[in-house]
């Protein structure tokens, strides 16, 4: 550990003490199923959830709604931090017209379970899972979208597959790869403040402890996620209850606690990088990077550094879009997203 680990640890249990020496119990920081509005539990309802390496993950599954489609292509979404399947709601019926659709909370997200002990929230856990729920689901091939910490799962994927690694039922798994706004060069994120404090767990987690005991969590929050909005949002009303939602969903059972855990797979980022790009420049599946041009958190400059890496590279911008595209301009992601079929 070096100096500066040591001033953290010593930071970390000073605030420690603060925190659990704070004797008001009476902020409530848990939000539980019957304290989330209608539309969340109809979300929930709409979903299964199936047992993956010990742990209850969440998934929404939805065949075709179109009879006319022959053989449907299935879409596989793939969300990031620190959110979950629900991003999609506003456009999976619309998906849904076009083919099937997966789209999965990770463990420690959405409506999965978030274990507290043994549990690393790595990638490489992360990747695992998201092939077993796939693999349950029975699902045979895919059209994959990701968004966020999504990618960087989708990129461990890739270099399994590269590395022939992966199991033969997925062998013939990926019809296309779609990458949306994500970290996925990691000198490139421009780091929110809330990302340097939970990647440090001796100050996060303390630090967690303390913002619930102030009651002051929620508010920094929605600070943190409305700098990574759109600055062109219009609709102000819509884009404050899409942040109540991700704070809800944070703080479905008391998740935002453990978000120092959530936050781990930052360092693999760090970590694996050259084996992701190793993948991505032995890509031999159709691949997009669709990335809105507003995004504070991942620059558009993060899709144009793999130019000269990815063959056949493609990128499209989505004009005044922040980090959450697919909330703030649902019809231009549907657009987007269908765009692979043609
Ligand atoms: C975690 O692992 C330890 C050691 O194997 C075990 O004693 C403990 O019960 C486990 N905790 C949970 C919640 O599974």
């Amino acid at each position: 550990m070096g100096s500066g680990g040591i001033a953290a640890a010593i930071l970390g249990i000073a605030i420690y003490l603060i925190a659990t020496s704070w004797t008001s119990d009476d902020v409530k920081t848990s939000v539980e199923y019957e304290d989330l509005p209608m539309y969340l539990k109809q979300w929930r309802e709409m979903g299964q959830t199936t047992r993956i390496n010990g742990n209850q993950m969440f998934y929404v599954y939805k065949k075709c709604s179109n009879k006319k489609v022959k053989n449907p292509p299935t879409f596989a979404i793939v969300h990031g931090f620190p959110s979950s399947s629900f991003d999609y709601h506003k456009v999976i019926d619309d998906l849904t017209k076009h083919g099937n659709v997966i789209a999965n909370d990770h463990i420690g997200f959405g409506f999965s379970d978030i274990p507290i002990q043994n549990f690393t929230y790595s990638l490489s856990e992360a990747a695992e899972n998201l092939l077993a729920v796939w693999r349950h689901v029975g699902i045979k091939n895919a059209h994959v979208i990701s968004h966020d910490m999504g990618d960087s799962i989708i990129t461990e994927i890739l270099a399994r597959r590269y590395r022939k690694m992966l199991p033969s039922d997925f062998d013939h798994f990926f019809q296309s790869v779609t990458f949306t706004n994500g970290g996925m060069r990691f000198d490139m994120i421009n780091f929110r403040v809330s990302q340097y404090i939970l990647m440090y767990p001796s100050v996060g987690m303390p630090l967690s402890l303390l913002g619930h005991k102030l009651g002051v969590t929620e508010r920094f929050f929605k600070k943190q996620i409305l700098s990574i909005w759109s600055p062109y949002a219009e609709n102000m009303e819509e884009r404050d209850r899409d942040i109540h939602d991700l704070y809800l969903l944070n703080a479905y059972k008391n998740k935002l606690l453990y978000g120092y855990k959530l936050c781990y797979y930052l360092w693999d980022r760090s970590r694996f990088e050259f084996r992701w790009f190793d993948a991505l420049r032995h890509l031999d599946i159709p691949s997009r990077f669709i990335w809105s041009d507003s995004d504070t958190v991942s620059p558009v400059a993060i899709p144009k550094s793999f130019k000269d890496m990815v063959p056949n590279f493609k990128l499209t911008l989505v004009k005044n879009g922040g980090h959450f595209w697919m909330l703030e301009n649902p019809k231009r992601w549907i657009e987007e997203a269908i765009e692979v079929l043609k």
